[in-house]
């Protein structure tokens, strides 16, 4: 019997948040935490899912009609995680693509719900993993688009394009600067004496979809009432900061903040990318700073947690800059820290923020990591 194993990672996102939805550019790194798949082939259009994390298992007809209903082959409703394989087993029969009968067993070591993306690399693992038993090819950024889609579509979370790019593109010990408006991406190298330390505030924002939802329809409306003064605008990343600054009062105070929050963070990334490409790592973390309080102030998606971290963080010798990453409303900060300063850092934010908040904190020590791949093992 063939068998076939298949990973991908979560990521961190360095800079640019709530800016992939506006067209913009994002700096986003795969992490060294992975899901990972181990399966078999089937000859049945069946998909026998075990997902030990959450010891549960479910089983699949991977006909449209069956996977459009949502249900396991006994007609039950399918629990939340096996959305994300069945999801993607949909988005590529809708794509055309053959989706292989098979038995798979996967775990992850990605916190859930972190923002970390979990998900994402739930449904690129998956993917990579039907590409390689079907032996079809696809572009690596059709497939991140594939899964997007799956999350968009069959899932229903109304996701940008980041999370699905960096665990399929990740590098080993890079950032990548994507430009999620021309589809292109550049890999930057991360000081090598940096570590990406990622602490988890553990708390979990149970409406967070909605707020999401909200901040993208503002963005929309920003656009619309800005494009009679910027004919022909498509997004927020067509507004320069000057543009922005002279027609900001057109908007309602809530809409104007998202939007000022997207123009200057696209704004941020480019400079904050130049300064990696020479080495300002101060500049970078300055940058990180000023991102963390516009997602604070102007998005209004952190909370009193992690800017508590945040704030903790930046006062701390070796830490170069801090912010929440990801979509925010709870989840993790990321810290650049100095690697010799790794140990008291972590020791002294856990310390603080168990004093302070009454909270754990669990912290990953993380480094940039290389994207999904999947093979044949036998
Ligand atoms: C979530 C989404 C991404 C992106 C971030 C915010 O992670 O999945 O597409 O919008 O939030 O930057």
């Amino acid at each position: 019997m063939e068998r076939f194993f298949a990973t991908a990672p979560g990521r961190v996102n360095l800079l640019g948040e709530h800016v992939d939805y506006n067209q913009g550019i994002v700096l986003p790194a795969a992490v060294d935490r992975r899901v990972k798949i181990h399966a078999r082939r089937l000859a049945e259009p069946r998909a026998l899912l075990h997902a030990l994390d959450f010891s549960q298992q479910v089983e699949l007809s991977l006909s449209l009609d069956a996977l459009n209903a949502r249900c396991d082959r006994e007609g039950n409703p399918l629990p939340a995680w096996a959305l994300y394989p069945a999801g993607v087993a949909w988005a590529l029969l809708r794509s055309g693509y053959p989706v292989e009968g098979l038995e798979a067993t996967y775990t992850s070591d990605i916190p859930i719900g972190a923002g970390l993306s979990s998900s994402a690399a739930v449904e690129v693992a998956f993917a990579s993993l039907w590409q390689a038993m079907g032996g079809w090819t696809i572009s690596r950024l059709d497939l991140a688009r594939l899964c997007q889609y799956a999350e968009n579509a069959y899932v229903g979370v109304n996701c940008g394009l980041m999370d699905q790019f960096a665990s399929v593109h990740g590098i080993a010990g890079h950032a990548l600067c994507f430009d999620v408006r021309a589809l292109t991406y550049e890999a930057v190298p991360l000081p090598g004496d940096v570590m990406l330390v990622i602490a988890d505030s553990g708390v979990r924002r149970s409406l967070a979809a909605s707020a999401y939802n909200e901040r993208r329809a503002a963005c929309e409306e920003a656009v619309e009432r800005l494009r009679p003064y910027l004919p022909g605008i498509q997004a927020l990343r067509d507004v320069r900061v000057e543009d922005f600054s002279r027609l900001a009062h057109f908007l309602p105070e809530v809409v104007r903040r998202r939007a000022q929050h997207v123009v200057e963070e696209i704004a941020r990334v480019e400079r904050a990318v130049e300064a990696l490409k020479r080495a300002d790592i101060v500049l970078f973390g300055q940058l990180m700073l000023q991102g963390h309080r516009s997602l604070r102030d102007l998005y209004e998606v952190s909370t009193p947690e992690l800017d508590f971290l945040v704030d903790f963080a930046a006062r701390q010798p070796g830490c170069w800059g801090a912010r929440l990453t990801g979509a925010g409303f709870g989840g993790c900060t990321i810290n650049l820290v100095q690697r010799e300063w790794v140990e008291p850092f972590v020791r002294n934010l856990k310390e603080a923020y168990q004093r302070e908040i009454g909270l754990t904190a669990e912290v990953y020590i993380c480094l940039a990591s290389v994207g999904a791949h999947a093979q044949r093992v036998n």
